[in-house]
């Protein structure tokens, strides 16, 4: 045995302290870094992607290149990251995967660690709680909310269409994840098998052209399946008619899969709850912890209404295994998803959630939408923005009278780097957003990136 592998107690200490040392450090400026950083040259992206040596080095000279790696690109931890989905990360959740990954216990099958499948089965029954998901529900943790979509939608395939599916039709819209589509094609079905349903003046799935569509597929031969609704599009925060939707799902004998990564844990909250009002009819639901929740990178989840729906399109036998997928009525969670051996997700989830209690997260996800309102008011009364949509969730979109005039105010305000925006497109236009999800944002750097805005616009 390689002494260098075993480290000693003392060793240990040392190299943990140092650890500990370096992220205190990053932690301590998290609340005033700028938003995003330099970038890098290519001979210093060279230099870190050399192999390892021998007889390795020093832990201080490689926390040296991690900090030179790590001055590139956007800062999630800063309160001024308000682009793409921003997810803050909590110090506890990484104690948390510290904890998970030293004690490295299996969780892949129960009767490896009964204790801690308990604990992930129990974080997934809080969750199927919060949205009232019934009794029958069951589901897991996996990497994000693409592995979330995939997992899901193998689940509506399996038992909406079984073995056959080449006829089947599965519907979302422009403004669905595009991690949907991409999963729809892993999943098997060709490009003329995933239909774009229009979206009325609020971006929202138009439902009357969603069911001449149905019937018109229908009329010709094929298996209209699956509606992806969103409960929080990525592009603007806009949420589905998910009540309409399920009625529909339901008469026509569909599944609903609804897409509630970046806005599902809004539901822990009065205002939430009421925008996502019919998210309890889903059939399947995608979550991402590692964004309502600010769980680091690497945590997301699919809830089933029905488990036995998710156990027959995951269950795998092999001879190695033993041949029940439960131990003491705690299920094998390789048997609800395509992992199996995997890391404990559980762990980081539940800790932060056991220490802190419910309420933080809710306070946390409630200023946000403060937020979110504060910006929509002062960008609303500001000459040449057009906010067209009132903002459902956290998400503040907006276009401009003139898009080259919003294209420099956003260049703007990524060039003074304490807030980082990133647009998107809709309907060919420049549409510029704030996505306002994580905890150390405040209307300080709200205010700073509109007057930033302001002053561009008055030129
Ligand atoms: C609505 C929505 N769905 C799915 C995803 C994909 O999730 P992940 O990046 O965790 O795979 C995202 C990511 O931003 C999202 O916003």
């Amino acid at each position: 045995m390689s002494s260098h592998l075993e480290p000693d107690r003392e060793t240990r200490d040392d190299l943990t302290s140092q650890v500990v040392a370096y992220l205190a450090d990053w932690y301590d400026r998290a609340s005033n870094m700028q938003a995003w950083g330099v970038d890098l040259d290519l001979e210093t992206l060279k230099e870190l992607r050399r192999p390892p040596l021998e007889e390795g080095r020093d832990l201080d000279s490689i926390l040296s290149d991690l900090t030179v790696a790590g001055k590139a690109g956007i800062y999630h931890p800063s309160g001024g990251h308000m682009s793409y989905i921003p997810n803050a990360g909590l110090y506890t959740a990484a104690l948390a995967e510290f904890l998970a990954a030293g004690l490295n216990r299996y969780t892949g099958v129960a009767v490896a660690a009964p204790g801690f499948a308990a604990i992930e089965l129990g974080v997934i029954e809080w969750f199927s709680s919060i949205f009232d998901l019934g009794p029958d529900s069951a589901g897991l943790l996996l990497s994000g909310g693409s592995m979330a979509n995939l997992t899901g939608i193998v689940t509506a395939r399996t038992a909406m269409l079984g073995n056959d599916f080449t006829s089947g039709v599965l519907y979302a819209t422009p403004h669905t994840h595009h991690s949907a589509a991409k999963a729809a094609r892993l999943a098997g079905f060709r490009s003329d098998q995933i239909v774009t349903v229009e979206v009325d003046h609020d971006l929202r799935m138009d439902i009357n052209r969603l069911g001449e569509r149905i019937v018109s597929d229908r009329g010709d031969g094929k298996t209209p399946f699956l509606v992806i609704a969103s409960a929080g599009s990525t592009d603007t925060g806009t949420v589905d008619p998910l009540d309409d939707l399920a009625q529909l799902t339901s008469s026509e004998d569909m599944w609903l899969h609804i897409d509630a990564a970046y806005g599902g844990f809004f539901q822990l909250t009065e205002r939430g709850k009421r925008t996502l009002h019919g998210i309890e009819r889903a059939d399947s639901l995608s979550l991402d912890p590692h964004k309502g929740l600010s769980i680091p990178f690497g945590v997301g989840a699919l809830l089933v209404r029905d488990e036995s729906a998710l156990v027959d399109s995951h269950e795998g036998r092999g001879a190695y295994l033993r041949d029940e997928d439960s131990f003491m009525g705690l299920r094998d969670i390789s048997s609800l998803g395509p992992e199996l051996s995997r890391p404990f997700r559980g762990l980081s989830v539940w800790l932060p959630l056991q220490l802190h209690g419910v309420a933080p997260f809710r306070e946390a996800l409630d200023s946000s939408l403060d937020l979110a309102e504060h910006a929509y008011q002062r960008l609303s009364t500001i000459e040449g923005i057009d906010a067209r949509w009132v903002p459902d969730l956290s998400v503040v979109a907006f276009m401009f009278d003139d898009d080259e005039a919003g294209r420099s105010a956003w260049e703007a305000v990524n060039t003074d780097r304490t807030v980082h925006l990133s647009p998107t497109i809709i309907d060919d236009r420049f549409v510029l957003r704030f996505a306002i999800l994580n905890r150390r944002s405040t209307v300080e750097h709200v205010d700073h990136a509109i007057d930033i805005i302001e002053k561009t616009l008055i030129g």
